[in-house]
């Protein structure tokens, strides 16, 4: 039986159509799912909408709505964007959704029944926008110290959820699994904040209606954070504890911004805690993207469509750029300039180029039949072993979720190919028929190396490495059997590869 592998996105709000930030997380997990079902894992995959709360309610009364109709209408954006990007979720999950409120239900009832979530009442400050309540000593000038908005005081009947007890227990818990929160900067933060002590959190509304009842009061909706985060069980069937749920939890990794580390890594574990429920191996906290310098919003009119981008530039050269150009768990700047400049350099220039050549000159000197390698030399054997050496780095990169330095591996290899062909000068051997077999062994390193580099490409931009694989001769689906040295048949026809990426002239915008 394969082993299980589960990831899953943060489920997007829709109050907001979807930009790059959004893609990001998405695109992240995409390539960490193609990645472990090309080592052999059963995947479960998980993304969806967010689509209860106050904020949800009010954009919907703003566009003249009903929330289901935004919700309707702004979740096919949403999905029709994962079309476009080559998303392979396995499955995608609404709040909305009945199998989503009745787990909702049936997990607050739970905690409620053990007693860690009772009936009291709430006074303070309260973000809209950000959904949170904060104490008058967190404000900043009476406004939000996450996202500097204006906050109003309220005072509502609520239920609470004991998180003060679980204090201990979470702390424990993050000091025994130092992977648990990633990266480790993030990891202390948290580790901070759990110290300065855990208040009990309110986890109901009175205010609006726009929610999952809470069970036996239904004047109260359940708080938005409680009933999003529970997705992660319930698209697994959950309250069911057999089936996907037995089978996929404890997910593996939680990929999400940084901004929503707290409810991940606080939250969301202790209420799994009161509910007797194992707890996420990791969650893995990325950076934020600004746009050219600055902070993406709908004021600045700087918000970068993903759509827009696909189809300007195609859909691998994005997937490529935004998980190259910036480490992941860093903040990244997105400008057309450095896209631009990562298509001709990386892509145009040293993979596409060395596919070109490398099968122009196959073509040229044994009419496209690859010939079986002869004896190894030294100069061979390093391009080998350096080839051989990746899968095992890329293997370790993406494990820690370092996806810019997994492909920065494997250009690394994509150059030692460029400059093998400059050092075994194909051409001079061509013209010695005393060479052939130094030809021959050349013409397969070169060709055999790409092989491995489109396989592992795979995750990162399928479209391309399915190309490239096709062009090498190689008509299966890059596979694990694929990650070794000496895939490639003698005897096998290569024909000349078209350009994968042409330069882009134009000017940056
Ligand atoms: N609905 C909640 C998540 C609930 S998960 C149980 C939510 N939704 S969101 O639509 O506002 O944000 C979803 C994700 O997009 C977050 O991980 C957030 O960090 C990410 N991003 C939003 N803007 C971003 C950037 N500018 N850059 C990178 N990621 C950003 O929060």
């Amino acid at each position: 039986m394969k082993p299980a592998f589960y990831v899953t996105t943060p489920i997007y709000y829709v109050n907001d159509v979807p930009h790059i930030g959004h893609a990001y997380t998405t695109l992240a997990a995409d390539v960490l799912a193609r990645y472990k079902r090309l080592k052999g894992f059963d995947v479960f995959f998980l993304t969806g909408t967010d689509e209860h709360g106050q904020k949800v309610e009010k954009a919907a009364t703003a566009a003249g709505e009903t929330p289901l109709e935004l919700a309707d209408r702004v979740m096919k954006r949403f999905q029709s964007l994962w079309e476009k990007l080559e998303i392979s979720h396995t499955d995608f999950i609404r709040t909305t959704q009945e199998r989503h409120k009745k787990g909702v239900s049936v997990l607050f009832e739970r905690v409620m029944e053990k007693g860690d979530i009772y009936l009291g009442e709430y006074e303070d400050w309260y973000c809209t926008p950000c959904e949170t309540f904060w104490t008058e000593t967190q404000l900043i000038d009476y406004k939000c110290p996450d996202c500097n908005r204006p906050t109003e005081k309220l005072k509502e009947e609520s239920y609470f959820f004991r998180m003060s007890k679980y204090q201990d227990q979470l702390l424990a818990h993050i000091e025994a699994n130092p992977d648990f929160i990633q990266p480790k900067s993030r990891r202390n933060e948290i580790i901070s904040f759990v110290k300065e002590g855990l208040r009990d959190l309110s986890v109901s509304r009175t205010t609006f209606q726009w929610g999952i009842p809470v069970p036996g009061n239904d004047k109260h909706v359940v708080y938005v954070w409680f009933d999003a985060l529970t997705n992660y069980i319930t698209a697994l069937g959950y309250p069911e504890e057999g089936g996907d749920f037995g089978k996929y939890w404890p997910c593996d990794v939680h990929l999400i911004g940084k901004d929503i580390l707290r409810f991940h890594t606080v939250y969301w574990p202790t209420f799994l805690m009161a509910a007797g429920l194992p707890i996420p191996k990791k969650v893995f906290a990325h950076g934020w993207w600004t746009v050219e310098g600055q902070k993406m919003s709908k004021s600045l009119q700087n918000v970068v469509e993903p759509n827009m981008l696909v189809d300007k530039y195609g859909v691998d050269a994005v997937r490529y750029f935004l998980l190259r150009e910036v480490p992941f768990g860093l903040d990244g700047d997105f400008s057309h300039q450095a896209l631009i400049h990562r298509i001709n350099s990386d892509l145009a220039n040293d993979l596409g180029n060395l596919l070109n050549r490398s099968t122009a000159m196959l073509g040229k000197y044994f009419g496209g039949v690859l010939q079986a390698p002869g004896e190894e030399t030294e100069l061979d054997k390093t391009y080998r072993e350096k080839t051989v050496a990746m899968i095992g780095q890329v293997d370790n990169f993406i494990e820690d979720m370092a996806f810019s330095r997994a492909l920065q591996a494997i250009w690394e290899v994509i150059s030692a190919g460029n400059k093998y062909i400059d050092e075994t000068a194909p051409w001079t051997l061509a013209k010695d028929p005393e060479q052939r077999e130094r030809l021959s062994t050349v013409m397969y390193y070169m060709l055999e190396s790409q092989r491995v580099v489109y396989t592992l490409l795979s995750a990162f931009m399928p479209k391309t490495a399915q190309k490239g694989l096709c062009c090498l001769g190689w008509p299966e689906e890059a596979s694990a059997e694929g990650l070794a040295w000496g895939g490639l048949k003698p005897g096998t026809t290569i024909a000349k590869a078209e350009a994968l990426f042409p330069r882009i002239e134009e000017k940056a915008e």
